[in-house]
């Protein structure tokens, strides 16, 4: 019988440990006489049939290296019929067993799409700073994500503590929160403000003001940092700061961490995460398992099928949100 081939592509806002992943694929399929190719630039190099074999060679040392090997893209047409039958021909035409994508949520809505019209197996890996699919406790990269914020928050920390100034931190997410309020917790920041728990911003200012001016009571001229998601308040961290300096009339600096949070050597953690991910996501498929993502959870590698895992939003942590609410907020003021 013919060996097997599997591909993977990386899709999406790229993370680190996307390049340990993509070795663990490789090694575990290689251990079981599995061909691998990976397609270029996501769903772009799946649609132009561009790909590289992975080997030895060019998966060796990869670990320790953030971004992706096989570099990202978003392709937002990819969804449309006519690319999803294109995807379909091309992976025949490679006689490909399997397709593995390591990516956020529309990467693996787009992975749930082809399945409907491909007869082969589709395994999605979630790989996202974001920390936002539902079926795994992690995503890959978002540790690491988590350590650059913190890290960047602890140095403005420091000149805020030198102009007693308010700092406001805007970090990525997407639409979620974890990245925010687990940075803000991390950094003893004094206020976190994400989309799961603000629902309207604008009622939102007059708390935010509230909790300014209480701490302000309480600790007298001082420094303080409030970390809030992206896309949380319209015009961003900018406006919000030029908003607050007008209206509490203290110089508040807006700080957008940005893409700073996607780079860098991911850290152990999230090394071993995408790599038990890669080898779970490979013994699967060589299992003949199909349509779903792998994810670990409590420490037990598991499997959501992709309908569920696209469909359905992780929650934050209650204990986290009670903590720095309810608990440490409070008593800040
Ligand atoms: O999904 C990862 C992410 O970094 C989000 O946190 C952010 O909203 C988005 O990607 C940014 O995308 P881009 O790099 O395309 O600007």
């Amino acid at each position: 019988m013919a060996n097997k081939t599997f591909a993977v592509l990386t899709s999406g806002g790229d993370a680190p440990g996307m390049n340990a992943c993509i070795r663990a694929i490789y090694l575990t399929a290689a251990s079981l006489n599995i061909h691998l190719i990976g397609f270029l630039h996501g769903y772009n190099g799946l649609l132009k049939s561009d790909y590289i074999r992975l080997n030895n060679h060019n998966t060796k040392g990869i670990i320790a290296i953030g971004g992706t090997l096989l570099k990202s893209a978003r392709c937002v047409e990819f969804n449309q019929p006519e690319n999803l039958l294109k995807a379909a021909n091309n992976l025949q035409a490679l006689n490909i067993d399997c397709l593995i994508v390591i990516g956020g949520n529309g990467s693996l809505s787009g992975l749930y799409e082809l399945k409907k019209i491909w007869f082969g197996q589709v395994i999605g890996i979630p790989g996202t700073i974001d920390n936002d699919l539902f079926g795994s406790d992690y995503t890959i990269g978002y540790q690491t994500a988590i350590d650059t914020a913190v890290d960047a928050i602890d140095k403005l920390r420091d000149t805020a503590e030198a102009f007693e100034r308010i700092f406001l931190v805007e970090v990525m997410g997407r639409n979620a929160g974890f990245i925010a309020l687990s940075c803000a917790l991390a950094s003893a920041s004094e206020q976190a403000l994400t989309p799961e728990l603000v629902t309207d911003p604008h009622a939102e200012l007059e708390s935010i003001i509230a909790h300014v001016e209480t701490v302000r009571q309480i600790e007298g001229q001082c420094s303080m940092i409030i970390v809030i998601a992206e896309n949380l308040w319209p015009g961003g961290v900018t406006d919000l700061a030029t908003t607050l300096t007008e209206q509490i009339g203290l110089e508040c600096r807006p700080c957008t961490l940005g893409h700073i949070q996607r780079g860098g050597r991911p850290v152990a953690f999230d090394r071993i995460l995408a790599s038990k991910l890669g080898c779970f996501a490979v013994q699967q498929a060589a299992a003949g398992e199909d349509n779903l993502m792998v994810g670990e959870i409590n420490q037990i590698m598991v499997t959501t099928d992709l309908a569920t895992a696209v469909s359905h939003q992780k929650p934050l942590d209650t204990f986290m949100i009670n903590m720095q609410q309810n608990i440490f907020e409070v008593y800040h003021g």
